[in-house]
């Protein structure tokens, strides 16, 4: 008996972490960054606004800049989901990682 209800607890929890892990894999980050974000900015390189790379590694201020906007960074609450929001803002920390010396 209590192994069954344990079984089912388990299978409980592994199906709600699945889930979860299927709603994150639905957001593309890199389909974002070419449709609202590539005409401004570039991974590594300065073009109307900072390169992802060089950006600060803040997440507050990287999630304020997004969600806002900031001067000519035009605000993103209304077409992206904070959950999308969430996404840029490591896909843009990551951009350090993966580019330390690109110029
Ligand atoms: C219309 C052009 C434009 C678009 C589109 C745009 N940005 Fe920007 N962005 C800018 C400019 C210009 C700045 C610099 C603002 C300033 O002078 O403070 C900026 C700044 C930022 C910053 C702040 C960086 C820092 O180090 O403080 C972040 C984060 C950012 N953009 C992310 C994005 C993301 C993510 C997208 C796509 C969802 C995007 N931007 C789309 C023009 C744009």
């Amino acid at each position: 008996m209590t192994k069954t209800i344990l079984a089912s607890i388990t299978l409980a929890v592994f199906s709600m972490t699945s889930q979860t892990a299927m709603a994150n894999s639905d957001i593309n980050v890199e389909k974002i960054f070419s449709k609202k974000c590539k005409m401004c900015h570039s991974l590594t390189k300065k073009k109307m606004g900072p390169a992802f790379k060089d950006m600060t590694n803040d997440s507050e201020v990287l999630l304020s800049a997004i969600t806002s906007g900031r001067k000519a960074m035009p605000k993103f609450n209304k077409k992206l989901s904070s959950d999308e929001i969430t996404a840029m803002v490591s896909f843009i920390q990551a951009q350090k990682v993966a580019n330390p010396c690109a110029k």
